[in-house]
């Protein structure tokens, strides 16, 4: 493995980092009232962001995965609201169509999706169907040309605001394990397809997650995704890569974490000298910066071993572990270094406490991570 950025990586990191920190640092006030950050999407969809590893034949940039990893990476430094939706967006919303897809699905779905004008999201979690996925039971029923879905699907990063969703149906009602399961391409219009609550959450206050209800929603045959019976391993292959993007976005928030708590304990004087300079936060600092190091060399393990078509499983499901628990420990230490004012909304730290913890729950717990890495063991 190169431990060195290609030139053209260098150029992506630094295009990404200044997009950042001009255009969606200024942003982040209005995200964390509630507010969808479509101007910033428009402008990211300018830039290519919206289809960086997209072939070009289908419209996108045709750029390597590594590359996407830094985007998500630097763009979660500033924002990890909308890190996860450009995440989600592209590896769990647009992906299984390109990989799973018909020619026909690819040539309809992908240039609109890499382009921007579309936005993508994934429909696998139920109510009753969380970390055990393969026990969801929303119904998808053949009718002629036609697949009538009924059931409902919880906690849908860019529901509400996508306008084409993955949804994973049970199509065969006497295989209740993973093999009766099928995926869909469902359009935001399609009759019966209902956007529900909007959750109200801890942290990533820009990004919507809500609640979405199928009553008899009509969805053409023709937009089955891969064969009936293939949805559940669709849904875990997407994972497996999708889980390095919310590694990535957890090294951004480690690192911001860290290099905020950097700055205030450098300037912050207390008994006579900065606050950097006792033992106390000085050795906090430095088992942050180790732990970024340390999740760094994971998520991009991970991103290379993907660039280069070798299966990471294993790894993906490592570095999401290991950054998201140093995205949470950084933010918990920050928030110490900065005393009183961590506690505040004046400072960055408290939107960073806030956002971390999420990292170690979806696209699979931390749990969920540990059962991976220990099957392949
Ligand atoms: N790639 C391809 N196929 C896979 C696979 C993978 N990574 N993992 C499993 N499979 C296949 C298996 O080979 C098996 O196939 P056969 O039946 O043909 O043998 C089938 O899938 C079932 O596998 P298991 O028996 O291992 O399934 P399991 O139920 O024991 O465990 C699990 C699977 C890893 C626990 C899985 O259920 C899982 O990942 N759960 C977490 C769900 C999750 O991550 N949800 C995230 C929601 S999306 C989200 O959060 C997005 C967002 O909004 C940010």
């Amino acid at each position: 493995m190169n431990l060195h950025f290609t030139e053209e990586q260098e150029m992506m990191r630094k295009m990404v980092r200044e997009f950042a920190e001009s255009e969606i640092a200024p942003f982040v006030e209005q995200m964390e009232k509630g507010e969808f950050p479509r101007p910033i999407l428009s402008k990211m969809a300018e830039l290519g962001l919206m289809g960086i590893t997209i072939p070009e034949e289908y419209g996108g940039a045709g750029m390597d995965f590594v590359s996407y990893i830094i985007a998500i990476h630097e763009i979660s430094k500033v924002s990890a609201t909308v890190g996860v939706i450009l995440s989600v967006h592209t590896s769990v919303g647009t992906n299984p169509i390109l990989y799973f897809g018909t020619e026909e699905q690819k040539r309809k779905y992908v240039p609109k999706l890499a382009s921007g004008e579309y936005l993508g999201a994934f429909c696998l979690t139920e109510p009753s169907a969380g970390s055990d996925a393969k026990s969801l039971k929303t119904k998808a029923v053949r009718q002629g040309d036609y697949y009538i879905l009924n059931g409902s699907k919880v906690f849908i990063t860019n529901g509400g605001e996508a306008d084409t969703y993955i949804v994973f149906a049970r199509t065969n009602p006497d295989e209740t394990g993973s093999r009766g399961i099928s995926a869909f391409i469902v359009e935001k219009d399609t009759p019966g397809f209902i956007i529900g609550k909007d959750e109200k959450k801890m942290g990533l206050h820009g990004s919507r997650t809500v609640q979405i209800s199928f009553e008899d929603a009509k969805v053409p045959a023709e937009n089955l995704l891969g064969e009936e019976g293939q949805g559940f391993k669709i849904a875990m292959a997407n994972l497996d890569v999708g889980r390095i993007g919310i590694a990535a976005q957890s090294l951004g928030i480690a690192e911001a974490a860290l290099e905020h708590a950097t700055a205030y304990a450098k300037e912050r004087i207390q008994f006579g000298k900065p606050i950097a300079e006792q033992q106390g936060v000085g050795f906090k600092l430095a088992d942050m910066a180790t732990a970024t190091e340390a999740a760094k060399l994971l998520v991009y393990r991970a991103a290379f071993l993907r660039a280069n078509g070798i299966p990471c499983g294993k790894e993906a499901s490592m570095a999401k572990l290991f950054a998201s628990r140093a995205a949470m420990e950084n933010a918990i230490e920050a928030v110490q270094i900065f005393g009183g004012n961590g506690y505040t909304e004046d400072y960055p730290v408290e939107r960073l406490f806030r956002d971390a913890k999420i990292c170690e729950i979806y696209e699979g717990t931390s749990e969920i991570q540990r059962l991976v890495i220990s099957k392949q063991l």
